[in-house]
């Protein structure tokens, strides 16, 4: 297995729903194969955004611009025909989605079926018992197989959605906080399957979440973004253990270790003072987070901090490194 090739690769990415006011910002970032890779930031910081480049989703909106180049196996997928991006970029989101009018059967084949390919009967079959298998469903619903896939519970869906990705044998699986909707020990059940899914069968995973304990729980690899951009890069160890970003610094110390009020003695939550930047400001040649940061001077609204290698493998980008 070759652990280190890049599945994904960002050259200088740029995207915007509003002429000038970028959502995603000159991101750079390699993605290796084989491993589970988070990414994570504040709300609105364009994490989404960027995912839903990966499989051309942001074609649905006529106003997107994109620039730059998203390399998988050295061919810019942004070129390329969406059915066949969306074969190798299988899509887990946040709300389980299974297709509403479609039984058990139908959701895991329906990949095939949207990209025009013909299976015979023992061939579904097949495929339907093995991913269901694969993520832990069979047992639970083999005898149920033509009822819709809606009358699931909320962890049976989204495991039957991760079941109908798998189906492609996609290159890579992109899911958007997949667990976030999920009750505590449904997330930790479908947190288990992914784990088993990188070991069994090498499976790349892009996963966004904004939990620590979530990437601490499953991520190899975590890219941090803030306001558009990319500010920090790392192993899941150097990002938690050795955070240097002042965001990323800032977000362990917002972890729950809850502190007691001597007061209330009630639990409260730490949390960063100050407010994301708004979409006016998103884009500038400045640092984003200064308003915020308690190490910013002056000379950080100039420009924007280029990402400097601080160790192997570890990205920063602030101009307290560079
Ligand atoms: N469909 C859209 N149209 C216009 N603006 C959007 C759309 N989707 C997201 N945005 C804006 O783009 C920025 C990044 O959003 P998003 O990628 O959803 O962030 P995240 O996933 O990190 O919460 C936000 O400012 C958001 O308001
Ligand atoms: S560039 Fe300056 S303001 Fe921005 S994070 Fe680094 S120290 Fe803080
Ligand atoms: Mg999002």
């Amino acid at each position: 297995m070759q652990i280190d090739h890049p599945i994904l690769q960002f050259k200088n990415v740029s995207i915007s729903y509003t002429p000038g006011k970028n959502a995603v910002n000159h991101v750079n970032a390699d993605i290796k194969k084989n491993r589970i890779t988070a990414i994570m930031g504040p709300s609105g910081c364009g994490k989404s955004t960027l995912l839903r480049a990966i499989n051309r989703m942001h074609e649905l909106y006529p106003d997107i611009r994109i620039s730059g180049e998203i390399l998988m196996d050295n061919r810019n997928i942004l070129k390329m025909n969406p059915m066949e991006v969306r074969r190798m970029a299988g899509m887990v989101f946040q709300r389980p989605n299974p297709f509403p009018t479609m039984s058990i059967f139908d959701n895991v084949i329906a990949g095939y079926k949207l990209n025009g390919i013909r299976l015979k009967k023992k061939e579904k079959e097949e495929i339907v018992e093995t991913c269901l298998t694969n993520v832990g469903l069979w047992n639970e619903v083999k005898d149920a197989l033509f009822k819709k896939g809606t009358f699931l519970s909320g962890g049976q869906q989204q495991r039957l959605c991760i079941a109908r990705a798998l189906a492609l044998k996609p290159e890579v699986f992109l899911m958007d906080e997949p667990t976030s909707a999920l009750d505590v020990t449904v997330q930790a059940q479908i947190l288990d399957l992914l784990r088993e899914m990188q070991d069994r069968v090498g499976a790349s995973i892009i996963m966004i979440t904004h939990d620590l304990g979530v990437v601490a729980e499953v991520s190899d690899k975590v890219a941090v973004m803030y306001a558009g951009r990319k500010v920090e890069e790392g192993s899941v160890e150097q990002i938690l253990f050795n955070p240097q970003h002042p965001y990323t610094k800032a977000l362990k110390g917002c972890i729950p270790h809850l502190q007691r009020t001597p007061s209330s003695g009630r639990h409260r939550l730490h949390e960063i003072p100050g407010m994301v930047l708004g979409m006016a400001e998103l884009g500038k040649d400045r640092c984003s987070f200064y308003e915020r940061c308690p190490c910013g001077k002056p000379e950080c609204m100039e420009h924007n901090p280029p990402a400097k290698a601080i160790d192997a493998g570890h990205e920063v980008a602030c101009w307290l490194y560079s």
